[in-house]
């Protein structure tokens, strides 16, 4: 188990270089496997859940070489459609392999997910998707078996705008007969990268970005070089961390349109904003105020995953703001050790909702980070407050963030990791 040690009260400054997307990255491993290839993909973040995502390659039997940055992986011998129990447990999202499984072999078997750290998490909208498309779906003792001897394509209407659901639809209609639309489709960007990596693979894919997708079946695909899209979430947690300390920071490599619903939300608190073709910069007014809600949303609406982070920042915000998270039950999980640290919030509406009265330091104190994005929201408070802040179980921030010690240091901070048992380097 590792941790990081914070040194709090310095100002964040100067220029980083944000590198690929966490939720970008894993639904493209997912779906080199429908084509039979060489697929090259650049700018690949080395987290931990991207190793993950490479066992499960090695394990259904592509080769993989990473160098650096960049991803290098064989499909062409794949020829396994089981997806062991124990990755699935390790990343909840190994259930976007069970659509590029299912799209190459007709055939998959994959674990139940269950729930995680941030409470239950059905994928009932997944194997609607999927049956609606021809597989027959079973469960045998708490492993999925989806099977279809044709895929065809139709018109799904998803019941709410699913991420996991929408992706995993995409790439089992890579290959269905005729033409699928998905209707209520997820409009977050990483779905447009999906589609943009597999329209270079020779897929026929339009929409995403809108909420209506339509992919044309295609009887093959080919291997493509692809460089993955910056993560969004990382570059706000970036920006939220400048903020809170008072500092200021540019940020290379991003879209700032991408960014737009995290960055308004920051102006709203006084932070200038200022962007220009690829970079976005911060200035902290110093003393932040309070908002008067905060509501994540399916995107374009505030992402869920920049929650923690901001909860963190207003804790010592001039005012009382309330935050509301509507997308999962046990996302909240930061909020009682933010109270370790003197934070003074109260959670309602079954947890879901922080009313959040600013203070005007937080202290140093030893806590522990549950998920991955509450981890980095601890950092962050880490950051601002009086004193050292040790923050245990690291590894649920290795899962998402490439040595975030590394990269907030480098912008001034003072961030040590301990006892680090990261898969990097591997
Ligand atoms: C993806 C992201 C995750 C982000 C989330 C919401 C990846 C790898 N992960 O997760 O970081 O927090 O989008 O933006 O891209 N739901 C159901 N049934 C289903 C599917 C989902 O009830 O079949 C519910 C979920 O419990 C949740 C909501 O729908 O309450 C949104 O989930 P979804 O958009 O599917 O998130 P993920 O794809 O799991």
């Amino acid at each position: 188990m590792g941790a990081y040690r914070v040194c709090g009260g310095k100002k964040i400054s100067g220029e980083l270089t944000i590198g690929g997307g966490k939720n970008a990255i894993l639904p493209i491993l997912a779906s080199v496997i429908l084509n039979s290839g060489v697929s090259v993909l650049h700018n690949c973040p080395r987290i931990a859940d991207t190793f993950t995502s490479i066992e499960i390659l090695e394990t259904i039997g592509c080769k993989v070489a990473m160098e650096g940055n960049t991803l290098i992986i064989d499909s062409s011998g794949a020829d396994k459609c089981e997806i062991p129990e124990k990755l699935v447990g390790k990343m909840r999202s190994s259930i976007i392999f069970m659509g590029g499984v299912l799209g190459r072999f007709r055939t998959v078997k994959i674990s139940y997910p269950g729930g995680c750290e941030l409470g239950l998490r059905p994928i009932n909208y997944h194997l609607k998707a999927l049956t609606q498309l021809g597989a027959e779906i079973t469960d045998e003792h708490g492993f999925i078996i989806a099977k279809a001897d044709k895929l065809r394509g139709t018109k799904i209407n998803l019941d709410f705008p699913s991420v996991g659901a929408t992706e995993n639809t995409m790439l089992a209609a890579v290959f269905a007969e005729g033409e699928t639309m998905i209707v209520n489709a997820a409009k977050e960007p990483e779905i447009a990268d999906l589609q943009n990596f597999l329209n270079a693979c020779g897929a026929k894919i339009k929409g995403a970005g809108t909420d209506a997708i339509t992919i044309r079946g295609v009887p093959r695909l080919h291997g493509a070089e692809y460089t993955i899209m910056p993560d969004r979430i990382a570059a706000g947690t970036f920006l939220a961390a400048a903020a809170v300390t008072g500092g200021s920071v540019t940020l290379r490599n991003v879209m700032a349109e991408h960014l737009y619903p995290i960055t308004s939300k920051l102006t709203e608190t006084g932070c200038g904003i200022q962007t220009r073709p690829g970079i976005v910069s911060l200035t902290s007014p110093g003393k932040l105020r309070a908002l008067d809600r905060l509501r994540t949303c399916p995107h374009p609406g505030f992402p869920t995953d920049m929650q923690p982070q901001m909860t963190a920042l207003l804790c010592t915000a001039n005012g009382t703001s309330i935050v509301e998270e509507t997308m999962f039950e046990s996302r909240n999980r930061h909020v009682n050790e933010l109270m370790r640290m003197g934070a003074d919030i109260i959670l309602a509406e079954s947890g879901r909702t922080a009313i959040i009265k600013g203070v005007k330091k937080l202290k140093g104190s030893t806590v522990s980070s549950k998920d991955l994005r509450g981890g980095a929201a601890l950092i962050l408070a880490g950051l601002a407050a009086e004193g050292t802040t040790t923050v245990t179980n690291s590894e649920h921030v290795e899962r998402g963030y490439e040595r975030i010690e590394h990269a907030l240091t480098q912008l001034g901070a003072d961030v040590v990791h301990l006892c680090s048992e990261s898969h990097l380097g591997e």
